[in-house]
């Protein structure tokens, strides 16, 4: 199963691009975890005659996998801006190719309430989107709780079971919906 990873963060030391480091290096067997490069993306514009070469890498590998794996920083209370753009290009593809019926797992590392509020954002985008998002287990993870280190590695094990447990329950999802 081939499950691609879409960062919300772009900085170097991001937590949220850590949990999504330690469920590559995690995945249990059968699964096969990429992770999106977004650095080169830019914001969606109708504008563009041609899509950017980052662009089009990105929907080869969303058009390959089987399923998102979702890491969702909370800016101001909702999913961030480079999430969202990913999204919104992904979007524009003639019957929303890309995404209909994909299943979708959401975790994040942020704030008091672990990115709560923009998953719960994320997940009402994913309404109209039609992606399948995984209910349980939600993985809300602090980001300032001595959880990772200063690179932004995932340190902690508790937390590190909970990117599993999630990571497990996404195969199965997958399964179900694709049987
Ligand atoms: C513009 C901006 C807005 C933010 N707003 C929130 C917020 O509403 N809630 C929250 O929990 N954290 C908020 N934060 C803190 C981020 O959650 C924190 O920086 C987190 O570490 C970002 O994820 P990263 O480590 O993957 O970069 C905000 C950070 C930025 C840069």
């Amino acid at each position: 199963m081939k499950i691609l990873g879409i960062c919300g963060s772009l900085r170097q030391a991001s937590t949220n691009m850590g949990l999504l480091r330690y469920a590559r290096e995690a995945a249990p067997e059968g699964g096969h975890i990429e992770i999106a490069d977004l650095s080169d993306v830019p914001f969606y514009n109708a504008d563009f005659v041609e899509k950017p070469v980052a662009v089009l890498r990105l929907f080869e590998q969303m058009a390959q996998t089987d399923a998102l794996m979702l890491a969702c920083p909370e800016y101001n209370y909702s999913l961030a801006p480079a999430l969202k753009n990913v999204l919104d290009w992904a979007s524009r593809e003639p019957d929303n190719r890309l995404l209909a019926g994909k299943p979708v797992a959401i975790l994040g590392s942020g704030g008091g309430l672990g990115t709560a509020r923009a998953q719960y954002h994320l997940r009402q985008v994913c309404v109209f989107l039609d992606l399948h998002p995984l209910n349980k287990p939600e993985v809300l993870v602090s980001a300032f709780a001595g959880n990772f280190d200063e690179a932004g590695n995932l340190t902690s094990e508790k937390v590190q079971q909970q990117v599993m447990e999630q990571l497990l329950a996404l195969q199965n999802w997958t399964d179900r919906l694709t049987r």
